[in-house]
C-alpha cells in the first residue's frame, strides 16, 4: 500500500491524496460503504461500482467468521472472489462488535474476548492472534488491529487500562501479522487504532504510541459512541495533529454528512458509517437540498426526482412520491433505491470535498454546502 498526498487546503487541515492497493486506487478523502456480511445491504456490486462510484467497501470479521465462516470464504479464494467486488476491501477486526455485545455475557481479558454468537449462542474466542489469522483468510486489502472500543461514558481508570490493553494487543497483532503472509497473491496492510475514550491526555498518549508503531495507515476508534459532537471534533483534532502526516487517517464509524465535512477539515482521510444505508431503510434521505423524511405526508404527491441536483440513475429516475410509497409499503425496492441514493450522496460529498481541497477553496465551499445539506426539508 502506498499513500500519496496531493494537496493541502490552505484554510484548514484538510488534505487530498490517494492510496494505492493491489485492488486499485482509493482517492481520499473517501467514504467507505459498510458491507458487514460481505454485502452492502440492498445494493448490488454493479451499483456500487457504476452508480455510487464506491472505491472501497468494508467487511466485518465478526460477522464473516460466524457466517458463512472461514472454510467457505477460504475455499472461495477470499472475500473478493466470494462476493465479486474486485476493488479494495477493508475489514474491521471485531473490536467494535465486541463492544456492541455488551450485556450478552461477553468477557474481555488480557488474552482476548470470549463471546456468544448472536446467531446460535455458540461460544467463541477472539484473540489478537486469531483475529489476524481470520483477516488473512478473509483477504481484505486493509485489516484492522484487534482493540477494545470503550463505551461512553467511561471512567478515566477504565479508559486508561483499556487503552493500555489495546496497545499490548496491538503488539501481538503486529507480531502475528508480520510473521504471516497473504493467502491470495495480493498485499494486505494492518492499521492500528487509537483509543483513550474522551480523555485528551489518554488520546495524546495513544496517538503517540500508535504513531510510533509506524504502520502504513492509522485509525481513530472509540468515537461517535454517544459523546457530544464537539467532544468528538476536539479529540479528533488532538489525535490528527499527532498522527503522521504522510499516512492515511481513518476515523471509524463516523458519521453524518456534517461530521464528515468537519473531520475532513481536521485532517481525516477515511470514513465509514452504517448511517446512509441503515437510515435509508427507515426513510431518511440525504439530498443536495437537505434531509428528507420520505415517510412524511408532504411527499405523497411530490413527483419530482429524489434529487435532481445529485445526478445518477436512481436519484433522477424515481420520484419522491414513488419512493415514499415503496418505503411506506415495506417494499424491497424502496430499501434498494434509498440505499443507492444515500450512498451516491455520501460519495458525491467526499468527491466534492476532494475537488475543493485541490482547488484550495474547501472552507468556503464547506460553509455554503453545510447550510443546504444540514436543513430538514
Ligand atoms: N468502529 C467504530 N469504532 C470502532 C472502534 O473503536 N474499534 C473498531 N475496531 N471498530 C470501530
Amino acid at each position: 500500500m502506498k499513500f500519496t498526498l496531493e494537496a493541502k487546503d490552505p484554510g484548514s487541515k484538510a488534505r487530498a491524496g490517494f492510496i494505492e492497493t493491489d485492488h486499485g486506487i482509493i482517492e481520499t478523502p473517501i467514504f467507505m460503504p459498510v458491507g458487514t456480511a460481505g454485502t452492502v445491504k440492498a445494493v448490488h456490486q454493479r451499483e456500487l461500482h457504476d452508480d455510487i462510484q464506491a472505491q472501497i467497501i468494508l467487511g466485518n470479521t465478526y460477522h464473516l467468521y460466524l457466517r458463512p465462516g472461514l472454510d467457505i470464504i477460504g475455499r472461495a479464494g477470499g472475500l473478493h472472489a466470494f462476493n465479486g467486488w474486485d476493488k479494495p476491501i477493508l475489514t474491521d477486526s471485531g473490536g467494535y462488535q465486541v463492544y456492541s455485545l455488551a450485556g450478552t455475557g461477553r468477557k474481555i481479558n488480557e488474552a482476548g474476548v470470549v463471546f456468544k454468537s448472536h446467531i446460535d449462542g455458540g461460544v467463541h474466542t477472539f484473540t489478537p492472534e486469531n483475529v489476524m489469522d481470520i483477516q488473512r483468510t478473509i483477504g481484505a486489502d486493509i485489516i484492522m488491529a484487534f482493540d477494545e472500543c470503550t463505551p461512553y461514558p467511561c471512567d478515566f481508570s477504565y479508559a486508561r487500562q483499556s487503552m493500555e490493553m489495546t496497545h499490548r494487543w496491538l503488539t501481538r497483532c503486529c507480531e502475528r501479522f508480520d510473521s504471516t503472509t497473504p493467502l491470495y497473491g495480493h498485499n494486505q496492510t494492518l492499521f492500528p487504532i487509537v483509543q483513550g475514550s474522551v480523555y485528551k491526555d489518554l488520546r495524546k498518549q495513544s496517538a503517540e504510541y500508535i504513531a510510533s508503531c509506524d504502520r502504513e495507515g492509522n485509525a481513530i476508534g472509540g468515537l461517535s459512541v454517544g459523546e457530544p459532537a464537539e467532544i468528538m471534533y476536539e479529540l479528533t483534532e488532538v489525535v490528527c495533529d499527532i498522527l503522521p502526516e504522510n499516512k492515511p487517517r481513518y476515523l471509524m464509524g463516523v458519521g453524518t454528512p456534517a461530521n464528515i465535512l468537519e473531520c475532513i477539515a481536521l485532517g481525516v482521510d477515511m470514513f465509514d458509517c452504517v448511517m446512509p444505508t441503515r437510515n435509508a431503510r427507515n426513510g431518511m434521505i440525504f439530498t443536495t437540498e437537505g434531509v428528507i423524511n420520505i415517510r412524511n405526508e408532504k411527499w405523497k404527491d411530490d413527483f419530482s426526482a429524489i434529487d435532481a441536483g445529485l445526478g445518477g440513475y436512481v436519484s433522477t429516475f424515481y420520484s419522491k412520491a414513488y419512493l415514499r410509497h415503496l418505503i411506506k409499503s415495506d417494499e424491497m425496492l424502496g430499501a434498494q433505491i434509498a440505499s443507492v441514493h444515500n450512498l451516491t450522496f455520501y460519495l458525491w460529498l467526499v468527491r466534492s470535498a476532494r475537488e475543493k481541497i485541490k482547488e484550495g477553496n474547501f472552507v468556503s465551499w464547506k460553509r455554503e454546502i453545510e447550510k443546504k445539506i444540514n436543513q430538514r426539508l
